[in-house]
């Protein structure tokens, strides 16, 4: 199994990188690419320690070979947010990283499953739909936007809230990653129950928890390792799946049956090859399906921009 990281010298990529050297399966390979200097170094770092995980470094203007025979790609190469900036303030630089990220992959290791970090997801991974469909070569049970965090900081929340064991709380969050488009189904959440006032901000927080993170940070950037642990999992996530566990359920931002939207966040059952089933997204509360038609708009289009940035 070979795992490539692009943008593995920033904040996440590097946090990610060191979750994967030490939790991939014995066997695995570990690229990392960034078009900074310091990515063979950083891999020369994460060498010294011991698992049965090999790994290099490469930095330049071409990806290529840290993508050769990759079966996973994490992409998560581009700018992060300052404060006052949303998540929509960064496509004009990550759009064109995407754009030519992709083009390399459809080339280099088109089979590939494809994971995008890189804001504004919502567009990104549209623009990565559109690229490598114009190459030929996609597949939407392997193209994946990463909403993984927005989980994790779901099950976070809810569990200090009701003094729970967090690894025990699985909020489910479907739509997609960035303000309103996000949105936690609190009502299916086993064993706990919440009043209206609770739902409400409850999910305005999880909405804006990334936004809690660039605040904090100052100036400083945005999530990167509780990003680099989001991503992690999931990547966990497809290879237990690829290798043949059986029931390996996540939410992601899949390409679906278009019955909301083209790309949406929901529960999708991966296997040997990607995605196996998208899952229903269940019974939603009045809030929860009033915030799923009122989200609509934004999210269609987020993913237009996309597809007009690579169709134009
Ligand atoms: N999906 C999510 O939930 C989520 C959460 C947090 C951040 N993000 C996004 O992830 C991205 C990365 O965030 P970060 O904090 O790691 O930023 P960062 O600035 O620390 O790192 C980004 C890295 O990308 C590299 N890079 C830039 N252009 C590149 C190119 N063309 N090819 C290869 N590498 C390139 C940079 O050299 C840098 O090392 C941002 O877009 C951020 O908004 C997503």
């Amino acid at each position: 199994m070979k795992v490539a990281v692009l943008g593995a010298a920033g904040g996440i990529g590097q946090a990610l990188a060191l979750l994967l050297k030490t939790q991939l399966p014995a066997g695995s390979e570990l690229s990392l690419y960034d078009i900074a200097p310091v990515t063979p170094g950083v891999a020369v770092d994460l060498s010294h320690i011991p698992t049965q995980v090999s790994i290099k470094g490469f930095s330049g203007e071409d990806a290529t070979p840290a993508l050769q025979g990759a079966d996973i790609v994490l992409i998560s190469a581009g700018v992060a947010r300052k404060p006052g900036m949303d998540r929509s303030d960064l496509f004009n630089i990550n759009a064109g990283i995407v754009r030519n990220l992709i083009e390399q992959v459809a080339k280099t290791c088109p089979n590939a499953c494809i994971a995008i970090i890189t804001n504004p997801v919502n567009t990104t991974v549209a623009i990565a739909a559109e690229v490598l469909k114009k190459a030929g070569v996609y597949n939407k049970n392997k193209l994946f936007g990463i909403t993984t965090l927005d989980i994790i900081r779901a099950n976070t929340f809810v569990a200090e809230q009701h003094g729970l064991n967090p690894a025990t709380v699985n909020v489910p969050v479907i739509g997609g990653h960035s303000g309103v488009t996000i949105l936690p189904l609190l009502s299916q959440v086993q064993g706990v129950s919440f009043t209206n006032e609770a739902v409400e901000n409850l999910t305005k927080r999880i909405q804006n928890a990334g936004t809690e993170v660039v605040e904090a940070k100052a100036g400083g950037g945005s999530a990167t390792l509780s990003m680099g642990q989001a991503a992690a999992r999931f990547a966990l996530s497809i290879i237990r799946a690829m290798q043949g566990e059986t029931n390996v359920v996540e939410c992601t931002y899949v390409e679906g049956d278009g019955q909301y939207a083209r790309f949406f966040a929901q529960p999708v059952r991966l296997g040997k090859n990607g995605i196996e089933e998208r899952l229903p997204i269940g019974d939603l509360s009045p809030f929860e399906k009033n915030a799923l038609d009122s989200m609509l708009t934004v999210l269609k289009a987020d993913i237009e921009l996309g597809e007009s940035f690579i169709n134009a």
